[in-house]
């Protein structure tokens, strides 16, 4: 697992707090993570998670995930763990919106941490958000504290590639991501199993690429004006941002940077 100094929880609620996250919705939509809808439901089919009772989101920011999965996949419960209050207030708003005041609640604490009874989850689940947490065995830990015997621990993320990133590489990208740590398959493979998980995935899905070029193409072809106004029109803001994220797209070009899926069970 790769480490940064200077970069934690703050720097993170700094970006869903604000204009940056606001840009990432523009881009990516309500699902802020790679592959939207698709993705969810390709997880949600590995995991056998259809009809499941209750299930829990670690880092659900305004909970598209669990709208998704309450709606598509007759998820009776989800409870949504976020750390921003911006997001959760936001994800209140809409699951109120939306009709689904009954079916989802909000819990404001961090995922290492959630305070939410043991044992009782039939499903926990995470979609490209665990990658902000510093603490990934203890995150690990609470995914398996947290679901009951026979769960499952369903999660995609970003992880490093096949082909290593170069030190200064992994520095640029986690520090313009705000990510304190980054993990591969093998290394969040390792810690599934050391918190007494089975583990029945761990891949990449070679998605990644392909969404990041076509998120460029969002903020240059299509939504210029729409991103502009989010960050008040800051042109080198904009100019700077649009330089990472093709930083980005060659290291995912490159096989550095993926996406990855975990499926795993806690026995019993
Ligand atoms: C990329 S967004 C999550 C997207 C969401 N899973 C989806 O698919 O729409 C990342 C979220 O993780 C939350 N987060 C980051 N670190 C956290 C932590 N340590 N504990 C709880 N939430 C955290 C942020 O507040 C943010 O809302």
């Amino acid at each position: 697992m790769r480490s940064i100094d200077g970069v934690g929880l703050e720097q993170v609620r700094g970006v869903y707090d604000g204009p940056e996250g606001d840009l990432w919705e523009l881009v990516m939509g309500e699902q802020i993570h790679i592959g939207g809808m698709a993705s969810s439901m390709d997880l949600a089919e590995k995991a056998g998670i259809r009809g499941a009772a209750r299930g829990i989101d670690l880092c659900c920011c305004t909970g598209a995930g669990m709208r998704c999965l309450v709606r598509l996949m007759q998820v009776g419960r989800m409870v949504g763990v976020d750390a921003t209050r911006r997001v959760i207030e936001l994800g209140r708003e809409r699951c109120r919106e939306q009709g689904f005041g009954d079916s989802i609640d909000f819990v404001e604490a961090e995922a290492t941490g959630t305070g939410l009874p043991g044992g009782e989850a039939d499903f926990v689940w995470g979609e490209d958000a665990w990658c902000y947490v510093s603490d990934k065995p203890a995150l690990i830990r609470e995914a398996a504290r947290l679901v009951r015997p026979g769960g499952a621990v369903a999660f995609t993320d970003w992880v490093e590639g096949d082909t290593p990133l170069e030190a200064a590489e992994a520095e640029r990208f986690q520090r313009f991501m705000k990510f304190p740590t980054f993990e591969t398959v093998g290394g969040y493979r390792g810690l599934m199993s050391a918190a007494g998980l089975r583990v029945e995935r761990a891949e990449l899905t070679g998605r990644f690429a392909a969404h990041a070029r076509l998120y460029i193409d969002m903020l240059e072809k299509q939504m210029t004006y729409d991103a502009l106004r989010i960050i008040g029109f800051d042109m080198g803001l904009m100019a700077a941002m649009g330089q990472e994220m093709r930083f980005m797209l060659g290291l995912a070009e490159k096989g550095k940077i993926e996406q990855g899926l975990f499926v795993a069970r806690k026995s019993g």
